[in-house]
């Protein structure tokens, strides 16, 4: 692992474009000054790579956080992300979110969610549009400077193959970001984007907020083999699955103890046994959506 650490390992998507193996995550993060702190933190710690979205509504904490740390736009990494009752005004979202984060352009711009839901009834689908005709508007953005990459989030693979199928998907998902820890560890999922040339991120890579994984004895007795932190373990389980890793804290000494994570690494045997923890948990499901989007097909 010497020669290939995790903190400079990056992914090449199709666009070419390099992205970074380890970024630092934002959903909760508060919008007092805590957003803007924690990405200060993490960019003084070696970060190079955020990941937003306009609905955690810290973009503009994560824009002063970017400026306040100096550090030149291209080597930074922005991950932002389409809010569900935005998909008929893709063009509004974009810019709105670059305004947000006081950038011309972000390097990945992700459908949040396969939902095209009514922004006057958030309970309610739109009866004349769905998430072809949403990635049908981020196409047109390709080209236009302010994206480099478009990517869908919590696609399982019947929505995935919905995607691919249609006709009008000329430009391929660049990533799918999907809920991923040894509780969710979706290896059906992951090979069915791998088989499409579709790089993964890991989101909830902890297990979110008051994760059982962090009492979890086979962690634990992992992380105590090792000398390193459970939360080190499951981040470095991630990256060594082939999957980019976005650990979420406002916590300084979290953030930079999250991205010590070069010059060791996992054993295959213990790769696998946190990969086939008997404890099964989803953090993010669909219920609170219009309509559903899991089928079975996200494990
Ligand atoms: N695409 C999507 O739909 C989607 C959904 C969920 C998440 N995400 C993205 O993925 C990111 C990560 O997921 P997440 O926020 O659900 O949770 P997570 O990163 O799995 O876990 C965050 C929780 O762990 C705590 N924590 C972090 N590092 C720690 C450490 N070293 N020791 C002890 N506790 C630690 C944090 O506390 P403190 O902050 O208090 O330190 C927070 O409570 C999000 O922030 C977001 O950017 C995307």
């Amino acid at each position: 692992m010497a020669d290939n650490k995790p903190t400079s390992k990056t992914y090449t998507l199709a666009s070419g474009d390099k992205m970074p193996a380890i970024g630092l995550g934002t959903w909760q993060s508060a919008k007092d000054g805590s957003c803007q702190a924690a990405v200060e933190a993490a960019l003084a710690a070696g970060y190079r790579y955020i990941d937003t979205a306009l609905a955690y509504g810290n973009e503009h904490e994560v824009g002063a956080g970017v400026k306040a740390a100096g550090i030149p736009r291209e080597q930074l990494w922005i991950t932002t992300k389409l809010d569900n009752p935005w998909h008929k005004r893709v063009g509004e979202g974009i810019d709105t979110s670059l305004k947000n984060l006081g950038t011309d352009y972000v390097d990945l711009y992700l459908m949040h969610w396969p939902s095209s839901t009514r922004p006057d009834d958030l309970k309610k689908h739109y009866d004349d549009w769905n998430f072809i005709d949403t990635w049908r508007e981020m196409q047109k953005l390709v080209g236009s400077g302010k994206v480099r990459n478009i990517g869908v989030s919590n696609f399982g693979i019947t929505n995935l193959e919905k995607l691919l199928n249609h006709p009008d998907t000329k430009i391929k998902p660049s990533v799918n970001q999907i809920e991923l820890h040894p509780n969710n560890p979706s290896p059906k999922l992951v090979a069915y984007c791998k088989d499409k040339g579709i790089h993964v991120t890991g989101y909830s890579c902890l297990g979110s907020t008051g994760s059982p994984l962090y009492k979890d004895p086979v962690v634990l007795s992992i992380a105590e083999a090792k000398g390193k932190t459970p939360q080190q373990c499951l981040l470095q389980w991630g990256i060594q699955n082939g999957w980019d890793v976005i650990p979420k804290s406002v916590t300084k000494e979290r953030i930079e103890a999250n991205f010590a994570l070069d010059g060791w690494s996992l054993t295959d045997e213990e790769v696998h046994k946190l990969s086939n923890l008997k404890d099964r948990r989803k953090v993010c499901g669909d219920a609170w959506l219009p309509v559903k989007v899991f089928f079975g097909d996200d494990e």
